[in-house]
């Protein structure tokens, strides 16, 4: 039987219907803690990137852990503000901000913008002349390091819209720390995401400290060093038992704190402060999506096992060909079958799985979609006029719902 905390999923899914979001509170805490554990007597700051799961009830909980909230629009800062994440542990991210929501920022003064455009400091400083504050900055620094994954997620290549080239870091920064309503904290860098080579973190480390170093000789004063997020967590092979199939996951012992704390050590060589804004390695694994099943369908190539969520509830699968590992909620004794798991709407993009080895699948049984807590509820939309899923967060025996299924009216 699959539980989330006291609770089978199955009892979940009957109780509240599908598709569904189901969270574990105390997953929340334990991820959190776990991350918080890895810089053990080190000074720093941890910074959740909201946008990975936005949920007000959820972000309470983080909040409660006393990390701060990297947030990457005014909406995402109003719902960190709103659940409790002080403005003083409030960093804001992002290649295109607004005026109105650096004047908005600027107002609840939060702690820090991860700046990326010579106009965006331009205007960041008109607009903190005007309000008479300082505005503290972190420049993002694009290496050009290839994070490997998903070219959608890459986000420090030089072909890639993120950061100011490293060649160009210098000069930005000599013109930027004279201006009269900046104050230049520090260096930002977030290479990616779903990262799983701590090698790959320890080339971004290596390629930061050379940086603050060269900065430094040039008179250039570096205080912070925020290293962004991307620490990688594992899919495959999620759960096991006697009766479902092998899944090889995708690193050994992979784990966003030891990914951490191969590159303390090196960060730390710079006297500078220590920052970081993991998103997906706390929510990820403290959510999965329950589906039902509406029909096995049999082709003359193929069989579908139809269910009742969709792209429009779960994209990642479509548009990064993520891997979700499936497991029916009744484990059963039936043959293992290759399967296409596949939505109602009207694509053929619409799939959670393509030719997915599963025990045979029936109308009527439930399905659940491991490790959707991250990037999952955040990118579900309407298409096909479908309501958005319900979500529910799970702590002991208590079950909440944390966001009503959306009805038709609100369509
Ligand atoms: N900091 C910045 C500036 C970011 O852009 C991101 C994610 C993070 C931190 C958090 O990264 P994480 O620790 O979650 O990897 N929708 C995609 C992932 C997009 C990531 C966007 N930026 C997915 O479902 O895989």
């Amino acid at each position: 039987m699959l539980m989330v905390e006291s609770r089978t999923l199955r009892s979940l899914a009957e109780e509240f219907g599908t598709p569904l979001y189901v969270y574990s509170r105390h997953s929340i805490v334990d991820h959190c803690r776990y991350i918080e554990r890895a810089f053990e007597g080190h000074d720093h700051s941890t910074y959740y990137a909201v946008k990975a799961n936005g949920n007000k009830a959820l972000l309470h909980v983080i909040a409660r852990e006393g990390l701060g909230a990297d947030v990457s629009s005014k909406g995402e800062l109003y719902l960190a503000l709103e659940a409790g994440f002080p403005a003083h542990k409030i960093t804001y991210s992002g290649v295109g901000k607004r005026e109105d929501e650096i004047a908005y920022a600027l107002s609840r003064k939060i702690h820090a913008f991860n700046v990326e455009s010579v106009e965006e400091i331009e205007i960041l400083n008109e607009i903190a002349t005007r309000a008479g504050q300082k505005a503290h900055i972190l420049l993002r620094v694009n290496f050009d390091i290839d994070a490997g994954g998903h070219s959608y997620v890459s986000t420090s290549l030089k072909q890639n819209k993120f950061g100011i080239d490293y060649h160009q870091a210098t000069s930005v920064l000599q013109w930027a720390k004279d201006l009269s309503h900046i104050d230049l904290h520090g260096i930002h860098s977030h290479i990616g995401s779903q990262i799983i080579k701590a090698e790959t973190f320890q080339k971004a480390a290596h390629s930061l400290v050379d940086l603050v170093m060269d900065l430094r000789q040039s008179g250039i004063p570096v205080r912070h060093i925020d290293f962004g997020g991307g620490f990688g967590v594992q899919y495959r092979g999620y759960v096991t038992h006697p009766k479902l199939p092998v899944e090889e996951p995708e690193e050994l012992n992979l784990s966003a704190a030891r990914l951490i704390k191969t590159v303390i050590p090196l960060l730390e060589e710079t006297g500078c402060r220590i920052s970081i804004q993991p998103g997906r390695s706390i929510m990820a694994h403290a959510g999965v999506l329950l589906v039902k099943v509406i029909y096995r369908k049999v082709t003359g190539e193929k069989i579908f096992i139809v269910v009742d969520g969709g792209m429009n509830d779960l994209i990642r699968p479509s548009l990064y060909n993520a891997y979700h590992q499936i497991i029916p909620l009744r484990i059963n004794a039936d043959p293992f079958e290759k399967v296409d798991v596949v939505g109602p709407l009207c694509e053929s993009g619409d799939f959670f799985a393509l030719d997915r080895v599963l025990p045979r699948a029936h109308r009527g049984e439930y399905l659940a979609l491991m490790c959707a807590g991250a990037y999952g509820y955040v990118l579900a939309s309407n298409y096909n006029a479908r309501p958005r899923p319900a979500e529910v967060l799970v702590d002991g025996e208590a079950c909440t719902v944390i966001r009503e299924r959306e009805t038709l009216d609100q369509l």
